[in-house]
C-alpha cells in the first residue's frame, strides 16, 4: 500500500524515483505523484492511473533536478484521481509531502486550519499535515525540522513522510510511526523508500527508520532524532538482496517466476537448520525460546490473508505433532476482542511483509498481556520482526506478485520446521517419526520441481475453465487450508467467484451450488481423509459437477471418477500442503492470465496492508 520513493544527491531525481515508483507498484496503488525542486522552484506533478501514465504526460518536459520526492497511492481518504494523488503542497507551495499511512485525527486539525484560512485542493487527510507543519513554522517561528516534530506529536494515527521545502534544495525530512521507511546512504546522496527495492541498485547500506523517529538529510549529512529531539544513532545495516531478485529473469510475470522459484526457495526455509542425515534440525531463532514454546499451554497463531492460511496448515502439524492446543485466528479479529491471553501463551505471528498493520496490532496486545511472540516474517528487518520477541526468518527471497506464493510455501515448511523441532523436544513423536520427516522435508525441493513440470497440464485445465464465473475447492484435514489457499489465489487474480470449503460442509451449503457448470477442486491425496474425500467427489460427481482432482501419482482409482487429474508426489501426510499448493497456484495463475488480468498487480488488493 502507497510506496514513497526520495533522493537527494548528484543524480537526476526524476528518472531515479520513477524507476524507484515503478519498483514499489507491487504494493497496490491507483495513482502517482513527484515533486522536484531546481532553479525553477518546487513543482508537484501527479497523475491517476499508473506509473507509466504519468511519465507518458510528463515525456515532453525537461525535468532536471537533483532533489525530490515521488509516491504511489492507494486510496484511503478521497477517490483515486489527479488531485488526491501525492505529493501535496502546503498553503503557501513551500512544502510538499508524501505519506504512506493515516492520520486519524486530520479532519479537527483541517477544522482549525480551515478557520485560519487555509484552502485544501484534495480530500487528503495528507494534505491536512503538510498545511500543519507549515502554519506550525508560521505560528511558532520555527524552522521546518521542529515543525515536522511538533506536528508529529499532535497526529495521531500512522505515518512514513517525506518532507521537501523549497527553501532548501540540500534537505528532505522524513519520518515514520507504523508504517516502514527505509534510508539508503550512498556516496554523497540519500535515499528513501518504503522499502529497499527502490534503493539496492545504487547502494547496499541502510538505515531502517524506528517508529518515532525523525530523519534529517541537509547539507549531505545524515542525522536521527527522536519526537522530543534527542539524537539517535542510525543503526547502518549491509542489505544482502540482489538485484536480480526483484526482477522477472525472463518470466512473462513475477507471480509465474516466483511459483517456479519454490525448489529454491524452500531450500533456502531449510539451509543451514535441517541436516537430515544426521538427525539435525535447528531453527536459530528458536533455540533460545524452545523451553517456553515446549512449556506453552497453548500456542495461539495470528496473521491475515495468506498468512492466516499457513497458520491453519501449522495448526494441523503442531497439534499431529507436538500435542500443544493450537488456535488460529485472523490478526484483525484477534485484536478487537479482548481476547484471552495467559503469560504461557506462545503467540506465532506470521507475515509475509512484516508490515501489516492489523498482525502487528495483535502482537502490540498480546505483549501488553505478558506472552511471548514469534516472528515468522519473510521480509528482514521489518517492524513485525522488530516488534515481537524473536523469529525465524522465512527467506522466501523478495516477493512481488501481489498474490502471495513462494512466501506461503516457505512460512509453512518454517512452521513444519517448527512443529517437528518442538515435537522432538516434547517427546511426542518417535526417533523413527523424527529422522522420517526430516528425510522427506529435505525431498521436498525436489519434489515441487516434479510438481512444477505439470505446468502444462495444468495450463491446459486452465483453458477449459477460463471463462467460468465461480469454483469451489475442496479438502479435508490439512488439506482444507489449502483449499481455502486455492480458492483466495484465483479471487485475487481472475476475479472468479470461488470458496473454498472442508469437503464434508459441503454438504451443509455448497452442494446446493453443483451442477454441470460448477467446477469443483479436489485435494484429493491419499492419506488418511481418502476414503472421505472419495465419497465427497462421489456426491459431487452425482450433481453433475466438474471435478479437477489434485491426486498422488500411481493413484488408479479418482482418475476413473473425476474430469481432470494433477498428480502430485508422495509425500508425508503433514507435507502434502507444500505439494498440493503448487498445482492450484499454477491453475490461478494462467485463468488469469487467458482472462487477461494484471496478474502481479491486481485491481484493489495491496502487498503490503500498512491500514487497518
Ligand atoms: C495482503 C496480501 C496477501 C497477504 C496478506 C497478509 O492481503 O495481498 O497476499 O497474504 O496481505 O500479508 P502479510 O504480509 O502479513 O503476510
Amino acid at each position: 500500500m502507497c510506496g514513497i520513493v526520495a533522493y537527494v544527491g548528484h543524480q537526476e531525481a526524476y528518472p531515479l524515483i520513477i524507476k524507484g515508483l515503478k519498483r514499489l507498484e507491487y504494493r497496490g496503488y491507483d495513482s502517482s505523484g513527484v515533486a522536484l525542486l531546481n532553479g525553477e522552484g518546487l513543482k508537484v506533478y501527479k497523475k491517476k492511473g499508473k506509473v507509466a501514465d504519468l511519465e507518458n504526460e510528463l515525456k515532453a518536459q525537461e525535468l532536471h533536478a537533483t532533489i525530490g520526492i515521488g509516491h504511489t497511492r492507494w486510496a484511503t481518504h478521497g477517490e483515486p484521481n489527479d488531485r488526491n494523488a501525492h505529493p501535496h503542497y502546503s498553503q503557501n507551495k513551500k512544502l510538499a509531502i508524501i505519506h504512506n499511512g493515516i492520520i486519524e485525527n486530520y479532519a479537527v486539525i483541517k477544522q482549525a486550519l480551515a478557520k485560519k484560512g487555509h484552502q485544501f485542493n484534495s480530500d487528503t487527510d495528507t494534505e491536512v499535515l503538510v498545511h500543519f507543519i507549515e502554519d506550525l513554522q508560521e505560528s511558532v517561528g520555527c524552522g521546518l525540522e521542529e515543525a515536522v516534530r511538533l506536528a508529529l506529536q499532535e497526529v495521531v494515527g500512522a505515518y512514513a513522510i517525506v518532507v521537501m521545502d523549497a527553501n532548501d534544495p540540500t534537505q528532505l525530512i522524513a519520518a515514520r510511526k507504523s508504517s516502514p521507511l527505509v534510508i539508503g546512504i550512498g556516496e554523497n546522496e540519500y535515499f528513501f523508500a518504503s522499502d529497499a527495492t527502490p534503493i539496492i541498485e545504487y547502494t547496499k547500506e541502510v538505515v531502517y527508520l524506528d517508529d518515532n523517529q525523525v530523519a534529517v538529510v541537509k547539507n549531505g549529512a545524515l542525522k536521527i532524532v527522536n519526537l522530543a529531539n534527542e539524537n539517535q544513532i542510525p543503526y547502518v545495516q549491509t542489505l544482502e538482496m540482489e538485484l536480480e531478485t526483484i526482477e522477472k529473469g525472463g518470466y512473462e510475470h513475477f507471480m509465474l517466476k516466483e511459483i517456479f522459484e519454490q525448489p529454491r526457495s524452500i531450500a533456502d526455509s531449510m539451509r543451514g537448520r535441517i541436516q537430515a542425515d544426521e538427525g539435525e534440525l535447528q531453527l536459530g531463532g528458536l533455540r533460545p525460546y524452545m523451553d517456553k514454546l515446549a512449556d506453552a499451554k497453548r500456542i495461539l497463531i495470528v496473521g491475515c490473508g495468506t498468512s492466516w492460511h499457513a497458520g491453519l496448515v501449522a495448526e494441523y502439524i503442531f497439534e499431529e505433532l507436538a500435542r500443544i492446543p493450537v488456535e488460529v485466528e485472523y490478526a484483525s479479529e484477534f485484536r478487537y476482542r479482548n481476547p484471552i491471553i495467559k503469560e504461557k501463551d506462545f503467540v506465532i505471528a506470521i507475515s509475509q511483509s512484516g508490515e501489516t498493520a492489523d498482525t502487528l496490532a495483535a502482537i502490540q496486545l498480546a505483549k501488553s498481556k505478558g506472552a511471548t511472540i514469534f516472528g515468522v516474517c519473510n521480509v528482514v528487518g521489518s517492524s513485525i520482526a522488530r516488534e515481537t520477541h524473536a523469529g525465524s526468518y522465512t527467506h522466501a527471497g523478495p516477493e512481488i506478485g501481489v498474490a502471495s506464493t513462494k512466501a506461503f510455501t516457505a512460512q509453512v515448511t518454517v512452521l513444519t520446521l517448527m512443529a517437528v523441532s518442538l515435537a522432538k523436544r516434547r517427546g511426542t513423536i518417535s526417533e523413527e517419526l523424527y529422522r522420517q520427516l526430516l528425510i522427506e522435508i529435505a525431498h521436498i525441493p525436489r519434489k515441487i520441481e516434479q510438481v512444477l513440470k505439470a505446468a502444462d497440464r495444468v495450463k491446459e485445465i486452465a483453458a477449459i475453465f477460463t471463462y467460468a464465473r465461480n469454483f469451489i475447492y475442496l479438502g479435508r484435514g490439512i488439506n482444507f487450508p489449502v483449499a481455502l489457499e486455492g480458492a483466495l489465489k484465483l479471487k485475487e487474480i481472475s476475479y472468479i467467484h470461488a470458496e473454498g470449503y472442508p469437503a464434508a460442509e459441503m454438504k451443509h451449503g455448497p452442494i446446493a451450488l453443483i451442477d454441470e457448470d460448477m467446477p469443483v477442486v479436489f485435494i484429493a491425496t491419499k492419506d488418511s481423509s481418502y476414503e472421505k474425500i472419495v465419497s465427497n467427489i462421489q456426491e459431487v460427481k452425482a450433481r453433475k459437477g466438474r471435478v479437477i482432482a489434485i491426486v498422488t501419482e500411481g493413484d488408479s482409482f479418482i482418475p476413473s471418477l473425476v474430469d481432470f487429474v494433477i498428480e502430485i508426489p508422495k509425500t508425508h501426510e503433514i507435507l502434502t500442503p507444500l505439494l498440493a499448493t503448487i498445482p492450484l497456484q499454477l491453475l490461478s495463475y494462467y485463468i488469469a492470465v487467458m482472462r487477461g488480468r494484471n496478474v502481479d498487480q491486481p485491481r484493489n488488493l495491496a502487498k503490503s496492508v500498512t491500514v487497518e
